[in-house]
């Protein structure tokens, strides 16, 4: 494995005022590396921003460029596009434009800068249905939804300026992310929230009468849905040594990222019940078009090439820190109470 090259400069971060990004920017900031964080806020918080923020959108390419020429950063993290499955299939025109073109935006303005390392946050979504489960890294992609294909073509916009201009990439696959810092600071909020743990929470916490389960009768042990929950910091920390390793010359990866383990949506449930103590009322309703029973990482390439290993995998830990983030913030930032009103 190649050295791990700490970044010696400012990194960029698009999106760094949502879930994930604003995790990653804590992590490089706690780990002495410098953070420009560029967000437009149509989903983000500006309290979850960590580091320098420039507010900018990256339909914009001035703005992009004027943050570069500004901020000097060494390398990128792509976190920014629009992430809700269902919208993509009733708006497509939306998820090309911010998830295709705006990515182009920003790789052509940071090749022009002779920024060359980025780490892309990828999704499993880009298997499409998969053959076989646990997900290899090297599972054949058929992404079924525009969400996904637009994150498929966004690799393979990476993959081509690898070839050409020398730009290096992570294309990191994650499954399902979840959790919140265990300091109790940053979270997950998401307007609307579609994701199951926070939904889970919102119940517990009296703001939601029940909990909605798509389906129960998938050829699964209990009928409902498998997912691979993610802690959001293990992400964050698997994007800290993604981006080492490129600033320590290592070649472009895509991997999966996903703790391998499964869990149905009645065991999050249950789970979701014994930490909050809440009876947590669920019904079940038509299961959603296109969701795949089973969705598990089986790739290994984390672990022999980014030296990855997830440290907070335990479903409790992951649902606590949630928990913990949702008891000091039951309506979200400050910010997005006055978005909801
Ligand atoms: N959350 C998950 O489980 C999950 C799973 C797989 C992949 N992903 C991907 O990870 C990334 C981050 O996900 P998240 O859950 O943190 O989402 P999020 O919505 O919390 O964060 C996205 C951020 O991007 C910003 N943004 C959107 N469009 C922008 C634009 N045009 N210019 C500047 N900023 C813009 C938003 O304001 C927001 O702060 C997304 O690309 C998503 O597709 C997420």
């Amino acid at each position: 494995m190649s050295a791990l090259t700490t970044p010696r400069g400012p990194v960029l971060i698009t999106g760094g005022a949502g879930y994930i990004g604003s995790h990653a920017a804590q992590l490089l900031m706690e780990r002495g590396v410098e953070t420009v964080v560029f967000d437009d806020l149509s989903a983000g918080h500006r309290e979850a921003v960590r580091g320098e923020f420039v507010q900018g959108d990256l339909a914009d390419t001035g703005a992009i460029a004027d943050a570069i020429q500004r901020f000097k950063p060494v390398a990128a993290m792509h976190f920014a596009g629009k992430c809700y499955v269902g919208e993509s299939v009733t708006e497509p025109g939306l998820y090309y434009q911010a998830n295709v073109v705006n990515s182009l935006n920003l790789f052509r303005e940071l090749q022009r800068a002779g920024v060359r390392d980025v780490v892309f946050s990828s999704t499993c979504a880009t298997y499409g249905q998969p053959e076989v489960v646990p997900i290899p890294d090297d599972a054949p992609l058929g992404p079924i939804t525009p969400y996904g294909q637009t994150k498929l073509d966004v690799e393979n916009i990476l993959a081509s300026f690898s070839r050409a201009y020398g730009m290096r990439h992570a294309c990191l696959r994650y499954f399902n992310a979840a959790g919140a810092s265990p300091d109790g600071t940053l979270g997950e909020v998401h307007i609307p929230e579609t994701h199951l743990i926070p939904l889970l929470l919102e119940v517990a916490s009296g703001q939601r009468d029940e909990l909605k389960i798509f389906g129960q009768d998938y050829p699964t042990p209990d009928g409902t849905c498998v997912r691979d929950y993610i802690h959001v910091c293990d992400l964050a920390q698997a994007h800290l040594s993604a981006i080492s390793l490129l600033q320590g010359g290592v070649e472009s990866l895509t991997c999966n990222l996903g703790t391998g383990q499964g869990f149905s949506v009645l065991e999050i449930v249950q789970a979701a019940r014994e930490v909050t103590g809440h009876p947590i009322p669920v019904t079940v309703v038509e299961p959603r078009e296109g969701d795949p029973a089973f969705l598990v990482s089986g790739g290994t390439r984390a672990a022999s090439v980014l030296g990855w290993t997830p440290q907070r995998a335990d479903l409790n830990t992951i649902i606590e820190d949630a928990w913990r983030f949702k008891r000091a913030h039951p309506d979200g930032y400050p910010s997005s109470c006055a978005e909801s009103r």
